[in-house]
């Protein structure tokens, strides 16, 4: 989703800010564009369709001197893609420009008013109407930047992170933030803004997270003050990112998506470091320690997320009700926040989020505490507006995930589900101190079962080829597997633009096998012990129709093995953690047969990799 950068210093702004928009190219945009003040006190804007390549090709010939300015990459929603719609926006009078992350709900009726005070307007976005507004307020009331701001966001409904240059004060940017991220650098003489810590990381650790309903005045000489909408002044935290640069490159691979696919190993290791003893005789999460009443005594669970974190809270369900045996709902976040769901005291909601920042989750979060739920918070991003508006969480600790495609997020997510369902379990005495041993023990081994996994990758390449044809595909799955499955899917459609469903093995029958012939690639999760028998008989039935099943089965399975057309073989492991090794060539897969069709894997069309927008 759109990204804001900003930079005031000595340094010249304009190759910091591109670098900055790089750094943030993997939240998906279509446009791209920067405003300077220069040294004769023109504030000029330069903006282009595409990438931030394209811009950098339009920047060739101007004059994009001076040590201040701001950067935005935008991802449409108010107008189609294009020059005029891209941020920044100038003000009518030329002497403003700003830039904009979020929806003006209300900018329809805002853009009447002003269209009747004379005011025009070039584009068709919401964001040139908030800065028509703050230069009317500034103009029609002799009021500073900083109050015009106050003014105009007073009117505004609805989420932004703004950024604003005014040509008559070279020394000071105004941003301001309500429900979409913003983040201030403090570096030596030198401050730097951004949507997240990704772009700040090379020049500080030193950050501010912007709260909801603040306003930041980052001046060149006094630093930064923030204050609230009402004009209250704030003391802000200072906070140390840990965040190193190395994480948020390309490390010798060809895409992020592929490294984050190789990573995992090493990432799940990570999420369990210092929560699992060596040994596998225990587990601890500190917010299970400290709220050990709220999880142990809740009489339901209700998981809120969207998309490939929803998926995960699929299989924490099945972790939770098969080891705790407590009840638990699986909620899309943006219809849970809709659907007036009966939840209040007593109930432990869960949100799951990579970014931390998705705008339906932190709404359903916000609906679930007003209600007198309990809210822990699975995420990604340290510092991140979920991270901070859950009562307690859990980091996953898999480092900044780059690729729009989530993978070690959500095999992350997925390992901090089984840590949290074994630690309530052992609260709850709901399984054996034999049976937690045997559990923890086999997760610890699953970083190496899936480096064993990983060295398919080879195979996976060469077999993707093989399906490059293909406009559909079906993933099946049951039990563990069904969620995988569903992923899997969502991996394909994601990136390589190919049709996918996810379903549970046995519906098959129940319609989706209509779709079954020889063109019809089905990629088929089985490796469930329990259900073994089950699952061969729909690939038996898949097969009968000339099908093309490709099948992810246990090392050593000759049964399966023969009857389909590729394998994939996984290690052994307990039932429960088959999704952490499944998942990963399936990852490969779509990978490898986005590449082979010569997509942009990392930033795939239309999609935006932190959804802080309904
Ligand atoms: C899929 C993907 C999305 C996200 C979803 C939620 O690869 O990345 O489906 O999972 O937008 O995002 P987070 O987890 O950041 O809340």
């Amino acid at each position: 989703m759109c990204g804001i950068v900003g930079y005031i210093g000595s340094k010249q702004a304009c190759p910091i800010l591109i670098k900055g928009l790089r750094r943030l190219e993997y939240r998906g945009y279509d446009s791209a564009g920067v405003s300077m003040i220069n040294d004769r006190g023109e504030l000029n804007v330069f903006k282009a369709k595409g990438k931030v390549d394209d811009l950098v090709a339009f920047l060739d010939d101007k004059d994009v001197s001076g040590t201040i300015g701001i950067a935005h990459t935008r991802w449409a929603t108010h107008g189609v893609p294009c020059r005029e719609n891209a941020h920044p926006h100038y003000s009518s009078s030329g002497t403003l420009s700003l830039i904009h992350n979020g929806i003006i709900e209300n900018y329809a009726s805002l853009k009447e008013k002003l269209i009747e005070h004379g005011y025009t307007f070039v584009s068709e976005t919401d964001t040139e109407v908030l800065v028509q507004l703050i230069e009317y307020y500034k103009i029609t009331y002799q009021l500073d930047l900083l109050s015009a701001v106050q003014r105009a966001l007073a009117q505004v409904i609805g989420a932004y992170a703004i950024a604003v240059l005014d040509r008559s004060n070279p020394d000071e940017i105004i941003a301001a933030r309500k429900s979409s991220p913003l983040a201030i650098g403090l570096g030596d003489g030198e401050f730097f803004l951004a949507s997240d810590a990704t772009p700040l990381v090379e020049y500080t650790h030193k950050v501010i997270y912007v709260d909801d309903d603040e306003i930041a005045v980052i001046n060149r000489h006094s630093g930064v003050n923030i204050v609230t909408l009402q004009g209250q002044s704030v003391s802000p935290e200072v906070s140390e990112v840990t965040l190193d640069l190395g994480a948020i490159e390309k490390g010798g691979y060809e895409h992020f998506m592929l490294k984050e696919i190789f990573e995992q190993p090493e990432c799940i290791l990570n999420s369990m470091r210092g929560r699992i003893n060596p040994d596998g005789t225990n587990v601890h999460l500190s917010s299970v320690i400290d709220y050990g009443d709220k999880f142990i005594n809740a009489r339901r669970y209700v998981i809120v997320a969207c998309g490939t974190s929803w998926h995960a809270g699929l299989i924490g369900k099945s972790l939770i009700e098969n080891f705790c045996r407590i009840p638990v709902e699986v909620a899309y976040a943006s219809e849970f926040r809709y659907n007036d769901p009966v939840i209040g005291e007593g109930d432990v909601v869960i949100a799951i989020s990579q970014s931390g920042e998705t705008a339906d989750t932190l709404a359903a979060i916000e609906l679930a505490r007003s209600r007198g739920a309990f809210v822990y918070g699975i995420v990604n991003s340290v510092g991140s507006s979920i991270a901070r508006c859950t009562h307690t969480g859990s980091y996953i600790h898999v480092g900044p995930e780059i690729g729009v495609a989530s993978t070690k997020a959500f095999t992350g997510q997925v390992t901090v589900l089984t840590m949290l369902a074994l630690c309530i379990a052992k609260e709850r005495n709901t399984i054996t101190e034999e049976q937690l041993h045997e559990a923890l023990q086999e997760l610890l081994r699953i970083p190496d079962k899936m480096r064993e996994v990983l060295k398919q990758n080879d195979a996976i390449a060469s077999l993707s080829r093989t399906f490059t044809y293909a406009h559909n595909f079906i993933y099946l799955g049951r039990g563990y597997n069904y969620p995988v499955a569903l992923e899997g899917a969502l991996k394909l459609k994601e990136i390589s633009y190919i049709h996918a469903e996810g379903y549970p093995a046995a519906e098959m029958k129940h319609g989706p096998i209509a779709l079954i012939d020889a063109e019809m690639p089905v990629v088929v999760v089985a490796t469930n012990k329990a259900l073994y028998e089950k699952v061969l008989s729909n690939i038996q039935e898949i097969k009968a129709r000339q099908g093309r099943v490709i099948a992810v089965v246990v090392k050593g399975d000759d049964t399966i093995s023969k009857l389909v057309d590729y394998v994939i073989e996984l290690p052994e492991t307990a039932d429960f953690l088959y999704p952490l090794l499944a998942s990963v060539p399936l990852q490969l897969l779509a990978y490898h047969i986005a590449v082979c069709k010569g997509k942009n894997v990392d930033q795939p069309r239309n999609l935006a990799k932190s959804v802080t927008v309904e």
